[in-house]
């Protein structure tokens, strides 16, 4: 059983765009396993914690509207090593940096309008699941890891 977990959100602009199906794929194209799915339009109060560390930054506000533009996908996904490959899959926060095959890269041009969120570490992911699913997520164990993992 692979506990390390990791908390993915398909921003407003990816679900607008219809781009929910295509960042799914790619988590489970890779082999990560699926805990937990909702569609919500977020209340600013959450989105103030989930980027607490941002609150001083210049683009705070802006970031704030972005993110309560409309509804959004929030994810929980499980494997070896979620956290970083999340990342990677994701690309990085600069669209325009971001290499073609991540999602950034192949999707989106504005740090502002960059699609998705992807947890920066272990201990940020854990945090994040229990903000936005204060109820709790599956815990299964996949037949299929016997095919994923060595
Ligand atoms: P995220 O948390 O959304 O996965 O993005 P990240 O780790 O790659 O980047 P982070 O520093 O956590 O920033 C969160 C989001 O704020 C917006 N941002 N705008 N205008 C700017 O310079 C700027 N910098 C960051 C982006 O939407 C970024 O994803
Ligand atoms: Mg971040």
């Amino acid at each position: 059983m692979v506990a390390e977990r990791t908390y993915i959100m398909v921003k407003p602009d990816g679900v607008e765009r219809g781009l929910v199906g295509e960042i799914i794929k790619r988590f489970e194209n890779k082999g990560f396993q699926l805990l937990a799915l909702q569609l919500l339009s977020p209340k600013r109060e959450i989105l103030e914690q989930h980027y607490a560390d941002l609150k001083s930054k210049p683009f705070f506000g802006g970031l704030m509207n972005y993110m309560t533009s409309g509804p959004v996908v929030g994810m929980v996904w499980a494997g070896k090593g979620v956290v970083k490959a999340g990342r990677v899959l994701l690309g990085e926060t600069n669209p325009l940096a971001s290499l073609p095959g991540t999602i950034r890269g192949d999707f989106c041009i504005d740090v502002g309008r960059n699609l998705c969120h992807g947890s920066d570490s272990v201990e940020t992911a854990e945090k994040e699941i229990g903000l936005w699913f204060p109820n709790g997520v599956v815990n299964h164990e996949r037949v299929l890891d016997k095919l994923i993992y060595e």
